[in-house]
């Protein structure tokens, strides 16, 4: 911990990749808590810089764009506008949210590398990698994969295997295959440059394990531990790729910097990017300062980055401060599976955004009541139902909407004047006092979901005190009496808005215009002044609304369908049937044709009739292909036709031959059709 009381936070947040929309799992472990951190801290009146931004480099964006026939840029120019959205709609209150596709990330970065490379950092070395003779491109990180050396995950990457999370490097890897062409890769020679991880090894032993065993989440301190203790290896952080920030020296043509070298980097450029918005703002103070403390939030898989490898960056670069802390979450799993982009197992925020307008601070409620800080967690949609019923609907909106409604009825929402104080009042009021501390000590300790629940015992308390005091029995014999519990309760109300803000925005927003009460900031929780007598009140109305089954049920549904989306489709493929002689497969008259009129059987399912011109003739047939084909789409189609089957009647229709077609193990049926210069007539054989 730094020795000296901050002058002023430098909080960051993992820079998403822009290859996919933000879900739940992104939210829970590092926006929210990295949100409430930077509310929490600014309504303590420090100066905080809040940094976000999109990570637009690396190989798997190159993937997808190849995949779907795009380049990278309109790839990340996509996502990066979807996320930038849904974060603003979510009240995730960034001070500048920036993105690493940006010149201003690119001159930063590039200047960053350029520096250490002049001051002797790097090591350069060739060695041999794995080459793609197909594709003429070496294959990097996520372009190989192949069998994990360390625990048989035949799906490990060339740089991770997600499996058991060991780090990992492209020659690694057992059985190695390139995801470009699916072929064995080459071994060819090419130049890196290397970060010599080995020479920091004592300064960061020194910084982490003697200077942060205490402060540093067990978690985070414990895989740091595990790292240092297996001794560190230099890391190559230049790739032959043309997508990323260009290697900034001479012979680096094609090269560009590791993904994991620039992105970080980004928080810097998203400073200066920030303070370039504005005259005046100086963006060095928030990176250059020792009086400014640096806390990253991310989740478990970026702890090496962040911990080891970007601060040997700073480090030796010189002229930056370290972090002073980085907490980060374990994952958020989702309904007993693991959350993934490309299965699509995921509650996507924005789509979360359509299908439950103005409910920001359940989603906000809900992922940090559950937050995995200490170990995985489990999102469900029923839990998700009952945390709003249960608790932020039954608990705190209750609270808030009783102590208005009866402040309403009795006094017209005036608030009323404190009387004589009974010894409950007393205990009462110095338990209020007492909740922006505890609240503050867990947030200040990254302990979301403790400083929570506090909120909520804050709420339980108030419900306790009206349930005690009974003031709608009293009101006709004690109308004054009835007037200090109520105002006694409005200031629970209005703690709650203070203590709330950071992590319930809107409802505290919401809350404050009930009662008529402007701004406040966090020295204002534990007063019980904070509305006082005769001051007007505004018209109560609900926080929150119960969610049914029915919203939640539709939700489940979803998730359901991508569990069907997602299995594999049945490949069998049926046994071969007994021999024949050429001759007997002679008597079969195949022949090329085209279709030239097609119409459904009324009154069936499946079939079509159809008009063909073999070549020889036109003639109809029947075909039971009605469930795979719209008629119109099939016209001037050329197929296969059995042109000597003897004519059959179907459904009153006389079809003279048979078409052609494939079947699959799903019985799905396509057609086998030569090509279309084939003029009809031609015989198959
Ligand atoms: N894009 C990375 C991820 O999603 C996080 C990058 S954090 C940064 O895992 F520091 F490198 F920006
Ligand atoms: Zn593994």
């Amino acid at each position: 911990m730094s020795s000296t009381q901050p002058k002023r936070f430098t909080i960051t947040s993992a820079l998403p990749y822009a290859n996919g929309p933000i879900h739940i799992g992104h939210l829970a472990g590092v926006y929210v808590p990295a949100d409430i951190y930077a509310r929490y801290q600014r309504l303590k009146g420090e100066e905080v810089l809040f940094i976000g931004g999109s990570d637009e480099h690396g190989v798997p964006i190159t993937i997808k764009a190849r995949q779907e026939g795009k380049s990278p840029q309109e790839i990340v120019d996509k996502f990066h506008q979807i996320i930038k959205q849904s974060f603003k709609e979510l009240g995730i209150s960034f001070d500048i949210y920036s993105r690493t596709s940006a010149p201003i990330h690119h001159e930063t970065a590039s200047a960053f590398f350029k520096k250490m490379y002049d001051q002797g950092n790097f090591i350069e070395k060739n060695s041999q990698q794995l080459y793609d003779e197909e594709t003429g491109q070496f294959l990097a990180d996520r372009y190989v994969t192949g069998t994990c050396p360390h625990c048989n995950n035949d799906r490990a990457y060339g740089d991770q295997c997600e499996k058991c999370g060991t780090s990992l490097n492209a020659t690694d890897l057992i059985n190695p295959r390139s995801v470009l062409s699916g072929n064995l890769p080459v071994m060819k020679e090419t130049r890196h440059w290397y970060l010599p991880l080995d020479q920091y090894e004592v300064w960061l032993k020194d910084w982490i394990l003697k200077g942060h065993k205490d402060d540093w989440k067990t978690n985070v301190y414990g895989q740091c531990k595990s790292w240092l203790d297996q001794g560190l290896q230099p890391r190559a952080v230049t790739r032959d790729l043309d997508w990323g920030v260009k290697v900034p020296v001479e012979g680096a043509d094609g090269k560009v910097l590791y993904v994991w070298f620039d992105a970080p980097i980004g928080y810097i450029s998203a400073t200066r990017h920030w303070a370039s918005e504005e005259p005046g703002r100086d963006w060095e103070k928030w990176w250059k300062s020792e009086d400014s403390k640096l806390v990253h939030f991310i989740g478990k898989d970026n702890i090496v980055f962040h911990c080891i490898i970007f601060p040997a960056m700073l480090h030796a670069e010189g002229s930056y401060i370290v972090p002073d802390n980085v907490p980060a979450n374990e994952f958020l799993n989702l309904e007993g599976d693991k959350i993934s982009t490309s299965r699509n197992w995921a509650v996507w925020l924005h789509e979360y955004l359509t299908d439950f307008p103005g409910k920001q601070d359940v989603l906000r409620y809900v992922l940090t009541a559950n937050a995995p800080e200490s170990k995985d967690n489990d999102f469900t949609w029923k839990d998700f139902q009952a945390r709003n019923n249960n608790e932020l609907l039954a608990i705190l909106g209750n609270f808030i909407n009783r102590t208005l409604v009866l402040t309403d009825k009795y006094f017209k929402g005036l608030v009323p004047a404190v009387d004589e104080l009974i010894p409950e009042d007393e205990a009462l009021i110095e338990e209020i006092a007492s909740f922006p501390k505890r609240i503050s000590i867990s947030i200040e300790n990254y302990r979301f979901r403790e400083a929570l629940n506090e909120l909520m015992n804050l709420a339980r308390l108030g419900n306790k005190y009206l349930t005690e005091q009974e003031p709608w029995k009293k009101f006709k014999e004690e109308p004054v009496r009835v007037g200090t519990i109520l105002n006694l309760s409005l200031q629970i109300c209005a703690n709650l808005t203070v203590v709330g803000e950071p992590f319930l925005p809107f409802t505290s927003e919401k809350a404050k215009e009930m009662m008529n009460l402007g701004s406040t900031n966090w020295a204002d929780g534990g007063r019980i002044d904070l509305l006082t007598a005769g001051h007007q009140l505004n018209q109560p109305a609900f926080l929150f609304e119960r969610i049914d089954d029915d919203a939640i049920e539709a939700q489940v549904q979803k998730l359901q369908q991508t569990k069907i989306d997602n299995q594999p489709k049945t490949v069998e493929v049926v046994p071969v049937k007994s021999d024949i002689s050429y001759d007997d497969f002679c008597t079969m008259d195949i022949r090329t044709a085209t279709i030239l009129e097609a119409e459904k059987v009324p009154k069936t399912k499946k079939l079509l009739k159809l008009k063909v011109d073999t070549g020889i003739d036109v003639r109809t047939l029947v075909s039971g292909i009605a469930e795979f084909y719209e008629p119109e789409n099939i016209i001037g189609k050329k197929v296969c036709i059995l042109a000597n089957l003897q004519a059959r009647e179907i459904k009153g229709i006389v079809s003279h031959g048979m078409i052609l077609m494939a079947e699959d193990s799903n019985h799905r049926l396509t057609f086998v059709s030569p090509a279309d210069e084939f003029h009809n007539g031609s015989t198959v054989k």
